[in-house]
Formats: C-alpha cells, structure tokens, sequence
C-alpha cells in the first residue's frame, strides 16, 4: 500500500525533509508542570514552535497506572495565564474534576494544585487543560492516561497514538494566536494545517507481520473529526472512551473519532514484509499516512484468531423505564437558522447574542456555564437525554463524570462512552445512572463550540 504522504504547507523541500525521531520521554516524579516551551514540532527545514505544554512537551508524560491505583499530581503553573487540568473519562470526585470556575478556581501563574484521586475504570483516557481550553488545549496542553487492566492482554506490544492538528503559519512556524476567531467558532471549529501522531508529523514505526497489537487511538484535537481506515492491518474494535465493548467489534469501514474520543484497536499486522501498512486519514477526497507501520521482519508468529473482548468496568445498569427523560436541543451556528436565544431570562435577536460572544444555545438559551443546571438530579436517578443537533454541524458531546450508555435505535443500550459524535440533523439518545455527586460539565467537545454557548451542567446531590 502506498499512500502519499501529507502535503503541508507549500514547500516540497519541506515535505521531503526528514521525519524528526521519536523523542518523547516521560518524565517521572509527581510534579506536572505546565508551562511554555520551544519544540520542534514541524519538520526540521523549519524553526521552532513555541507551544505551551506540560514537562515541555506536547504530549505530556503519559501517566500510567494500574486499575484502582491512586494518582497523585502537582500541578505547577508556568503559563502567563491561569490554568487547571481536567482528567476526561474519569470516574473521579468532583473537586478532583479540574473543570476552572465550576470545580476549582483556575490556578493562577506561579501557584500551584493537588490533583489526587483513583482510577476505578481500565482504559484509555487523557489529561487536559480545562481553562480557556479553545486556546490552552489548542496551545499543546493535553496528554494520555493509561488505566491498565489487572492482566494483560494477549498482545505483541501496545502503541499510544495521540492525534492532533495544530494551526501554523509557516512563515513563523507559530501557532496562530487567533483563538475563539468567530468564523471557527460559529462553523466547525478550529481546524489545523499540521496533522501530528504523538507530536510528530507522518509517524512511522516498525512492525513485523503478524504481530498483534493494542492500538490506543486518542483524538486531542480542537474540532477536527478524523476519518480513518486500516491499510494492512486486520483490526477490531474492542473499546470506546476506554470502556470495553460487550464483543470485539471486526472493523470493516472508516472509523470516526471526534475531538477527544477514544478506541482502543486489536490489530493484527497483515502487510507482508517490505510492505507498509498504515492508519490512513481521509481528508477530503484524498487518502494520507496517519501512522505507518513499515514491516521490516516476518516474525515468529501465525495470525491468530479473533481477540477475547476486554474484562469490563464496574457499572451500574441503567433501567430505562424508569430513567427520567430530558431533552437537549443543540441549536445555532452558522446556517443554523436561529433567530433569537435568551441570555440571561431575556429573550434576545441572534445578533445581540453573537455581540456578547455566543453562536451556540442549549434549549433555546445561550448562557452557557452562566445559565441554570440542564439537571438537578438525585444521587442515583436514572436519567435519559435525548440529545438533537439541529444545527448545520457534527458535534461531539461530552458528559464528565459519569459514562453514559449509547442508546441504539432498536432501543437497546448501546456502548458505554463519555463522548457521543451526533451528525448534524441527527438525535441521539444517551442514558446513565447518576451516581456520582457534583456539578458536572455536559457540553460539545468542539473547545470553541463549548466556549460560545454549547455548555451545560448537570448537578447530582
Ligand atoms: Cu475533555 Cu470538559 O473536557
Ligand atoms: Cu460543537
């Protein structure tokens, strides 16, 4: 298979030159410092990027713990702007949450906070900045959290593969400052030009033929929608948002990950040696290397057959006779033909709401995080969302602290995710116990979509 490497920018040299190594390291001890450092982030023809990031660099250290293991980190903050980090998919307490103005106060420059809580789940989650988030996540700030299960799984080797795209001007080699620019926030969201795998631009690793392996897939970009395919790899589905499936899941189509989803991929190198299989992305019409696997030995191994599905979390069953029912209407946006909203109790024209930063409303109200609750919901109440994007644009909603069930069309409670990416035109029903006290954020994961309209809470006695 021989896919074309991205073309970025406009300078062929560029594209040409060579692929920086490898380098990330993480770095031990309990201090996550998040501050601003100067990578080389494009290929080495060019200068280098000042990102912010934490331990310098972008991803962050990888935090790794076992199932049920405590975490424990100092978060200093070394940025010019206050900050917080938020642990998405995890079932954690609330003042552990990092959600700035609703769990904690952001920590300003200088100062310094206590992240301490548990792990309860096994899987494949992330760490983030949850302050200014639209710029701050944007600027580089975000890393992977690896729950491992109790035993580990019949695999050769796993690989953590964190996706983002970065917006930069060449001619600096810059990130562009623009954030919250209102064209992407009333469109789709902040799109880059530079498409990185764990920070680096067309990763390629080594791979022998078939070799099994885990594929921890997390999309840490501000908006973008990745589309992917399995060139030379057989692969199955065995976990979304970190949570397993009930069966592993053959994957025959294109994979969709929206800004922070996750998939955790059982993959069986296929591609003969000398050959390159790849995770490949499409991108309007065309086809490029999100990783490569270049096959450079024949291994030991025969395939082998279908993987066993992951040993799942503790979760508590959802009865939907008897889940309170909520709906939430997504509106607005560019093309979205929302004439008025209300800010504040007051009913406003759209151009009043655009005037004070808002495109987006929940429910016809544009308030945000300054609004009422979506929800006040007793501590374990089943509830129902009937989630509708009436608006011109995909979004991926994300609900903290709790996981939620997919509901199928048949009805039947589908996967287990933090995340659900809903079309445009479409519904989308999500059901979940609501076990776990506190304010919990509910808003679109598109970061300058949730800044501008697209955030609610749900509040749990
Ligand atoms: Cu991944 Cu509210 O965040
Ligand atoms: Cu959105």
């Amino acid at each position: 298979m021989n896919l074309s490497r991205r073309g970025f920018l406009v300078s062929t040299a560029a594209v040409l030159a060579a692929r920086p190594a490898l380098t990330q390291v993480a770095t031990p001890g309990l201090i996550l410092n998040a501050g601003v450092a100067d990578v080389q982030l494009l290929p080495e023809t060019y200068g280098k990027t000042t990102i912010w990031g934490f331990d310098a660099t972008s991803p962050g250290p990888e935090i790794r713990v076992r199932q049920g293991a405590r975490v424990q980190r100092t978060l200093t903050n070394n940025l010019p702007q206050a900050t917080s980090t938020h642990w998405h998919g995890i079932r954690i307490s609330n003042a552990m949450d990092g959600v700035a103005g609703l769990t904690q106060t952001a920590v300003p420059p200088g100062a310094s906070f206590e992240y301490d809580f548990v792990a309860p789940d096994a899987g494949t989650y992330w760490y983030h900045a949850h302050n200014r988030s639209f710029e701050q996540v944007a600027r580089g700030l975000y890393g992977a959290l690896i729950v491992e299960e109790p035993e580990p799984l019949d695999v050769d080797r796993e690989e953590v593969l964190i996706f983002d795209d970065w917006r930069i001007d060449p001619e600096t080699a810059q990130i562009d400052s623009e954030f919250g620019a209102s064209h992407d926030t009333s469109h789709g969201g902040r799109l880059g030009n530079y498409i990185t795998t764990n920070g680096i631009y067309n990763l390629a690793l080594d791979a022998r033929r078939n070799e099994r392996l885990r594929l921890r897939l997390i999309n840490a970009s501000n908006a973008r929608i990745f589309a992917l395919r399995l060139e030379g790899l057989d692969g199955w589905t065995v976990a979304l948002d970190g949570m397993p499936l009930v069966a592993p899941q053959k994957v025959t189509d294109t994979i969709f990950l929206g800004s922070a989803q996750r998939v955790d991929l059982i993959v069986d190198v296929v591609a003969d040696v000398g050959e390159t299989a790849h995770i490949a992305q499409l991108d309007r019409d065309e086809t490029f290397s999100q990783v490569a696997f270049e096959v450079r030995s024949g291994g030991t191994g025969t395939k082998r057959g279908a993987p066993v599905p992951l040993p799942p979390n503790p979760h508590p069953v959802v009865d939907l006779n008897n889940a309170r029912a909520l709906t939430l209407r997504m509106e607005g946006g560019a093309m979205g033909g929302l004439s008025s909203a209300t800010l504040g109790g007051e009913s406003k024209t759209m151009r009043e709401v655009v005037d004070s930063g808002r495109y987006w409303a929940f429910n016809g109200a544009a308030d945000g995080l300054d609004g009422p609750p979506l929800a006040k919901l007793t501590r374990g109440e089943h509830v129902r969302i009937t989630i509708a994007n009436e608006t011109a644009f995909p979004h991926v909603m994300h609900l903290h602290g709790m996981h939620f069930h997919e509901i199928s069309e048949t009805g039947r409670l589908g996967p287990l995710r933090d995340t659900t990416l809903i079309d445009r035109g479409a519904e989308r029903e999500i059901a979940f116990v609501a076990n776990n006290p506190g304010q919990w954020l509910l808003h679109c994961h598109m970061l300058s979509h949730a800044a501008s309209g697209m955030s609610t809470r749900i509040v749990v006695a």
